[in-house]
Parts: C-alpha cells; sequence; structure tokens
C-alpha cells in the first residue's frame, strides 16, 4: 500500500476519518506517521489510540520555519514516505517540504478555493455572503491554499446558518471527500503527474 504521512494541528477529525477508512477496508494505505505541531492536540490522542507512529514539535523551538521542516523531512524519509496528507495543519509550509514532495503533498481546505484561502474560511464565506461555498482538495505550492485543483464539493449555505452551523455541514463532507482523494491517488484514477505538468510552470521549472 501507498506509504502516507498526516499532518495535523487541532481536534484531527479528518485524520479519524482517514483512519477509519483505512480500518473499514475503504482506503488502501499505511499512515506511517502523524506530524503535528501542537503537542497537546487531540489528534494526537487520537494517533496514539490508532497505533500511528507521532512526530510533534515546536515550531517555537526553532530559528526558522525551514530548520523544522529539515527535521520533519528527515523523519518522512526514514519511513520512505510517498504521499504528504495535510489535514487541519495550519501552517504555511516551506519550499523544503515543497520542493521535496512537490505532487506528492495534498491539503484539505473548508472552501471553494480559490475563494477564501487561510485559517478563517468559513467565517469568511459566511460574512461575504455567497450561497455557496464547499470543500477543496489541491496540491500544495509554496503558498496560502493554493496549488492545483484535485476535487470539489459544494454546500447550499442556508440563511440563518452560523459559523458553528455551516462547520457541522462542511466536516461530514470533508470526512468523505478526503478518503476518496486519497484511494484515487493510491489507485492511480488521480494522475498527480498529469497535474504536475497542467499547471504551475515556475513550480516546475523550479523543480528542474
Ligand atoms: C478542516 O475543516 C480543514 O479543512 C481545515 O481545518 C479543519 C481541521 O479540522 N483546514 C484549513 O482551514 C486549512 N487552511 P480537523 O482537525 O477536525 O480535521
Amino acid at each position: 500500500p501507498l506509504r502516507i504521512a498526516v499532518f495535523a494541528s487541532g481536534s484531527g477529525s479528518n485524520f479519524q476519518a482517514i483512519v477509519n477508512a483505512v480500518t473499514a477496508g475503504r482506503l488502501d494505505v499505511r499512515i506511517e506517521l502523524l506530524v503535528c505541531d501542537k503537542p497537546q492536540a487531540q489528534v494526537v490522542t487520537r494517533a496514539e489510540a490508532a497505533g500511528v507512529p507521532v512526530y510533534t514539535f515546536k515550531p517555537k523551538e526553532y530559528p526558522s520555519r525551514e530548520a523544522y521542516e529539515q527535521d520533519i523531512l528527515e523523519q518522512l524519509q526514514a519511513k520512505r514516505v510517498e504521499l504528504v496528507v495535510l489535514a487541519g495543519y495550519m501552517r504555511i509550509i516551506t519550499d523544503v517540504l515543497v520542493q521535496a514532495y512537490w505532487g506528492r503533498m495534498i491539503n484539505i481546505h473548508p472552501s471553494l478555493l480559490p475563494s477564501f484561502p487561510g485559517i478563517h474560511a468559513v467565517r469568511q464565506a459566511l460574512e461575504h455572503g455567497v450561497k455557496i461555498t464547499g470543500v477543496t482538495v489541491h496540491l500544495v505550492d509554496g503558498g496560502l491554499d493554493s496549488g492545483p485543483i484535485l476535487a470539489q464539493r459544494a454546500i447550499n449555505i442556508e440563511r440563518n446558518d452560523t459559523e458553528a452551523s455551516l462547520s457541522d455541514k462542511i466536516h461530514p463532507i470533508e470526512h468523505q471527500l478526503y478518503p476518496e482523494v486519497i484511494q484515487s491517488i493510491a489507485d492511480g484514477s488521480i494522475d498527480l503527474t498529469w497535474n504536475q505538468w497542467n499547471h504551475h510552470e515556475s513550480q516546475i521549472t523550479k523543480m528542474g
């Protein structure tokens, strides 16, 4: 099976959905590692319960983002991770990981990108008054929630929706979509090589 690492910062409900899909036989991958920048986060407890190895770190203890990413990269390489799955990992990814995993790193985001990137996507969709929002899975480049889009699902916003009620609609969609997309990558029905050559010429140039 494809060897993946999941990166998360918080509650880890998407991490749990991936674990559950593997357990249920709907997703044929091996979760080699959870990477977490918040040692106290709930996702760490979830990983321990699932028997997934955990690598935590404190960004403040490093001189730069590149420095902690270099340590993460060593962990990923030691475990021969083939696909990096960002699932609520609330940090910018630098060139250290983008270049090592270009075309092999994906993210899930709670809006229809390119609308509402960043950490307040659900609130911003409400504030803007859009009537449809959704979920996006995309390849990770050096930008904030940017990079070639792999899959999207739409969700209607109702008149009386709040940030909480809209989040409650978005989460189950994410939990269904992300394992499906990862499985499509694992079985080759999403061809990441194709995306690599059809978008982002600057990235391709950078990668030689
Ligand atoms: C998810 O909704 C994910 O889409 C979002 O964080 C949440 C994490 O929830 N990611 C972003 O906003 C990325 N910019 P979880 O910890 O319960 O999986």
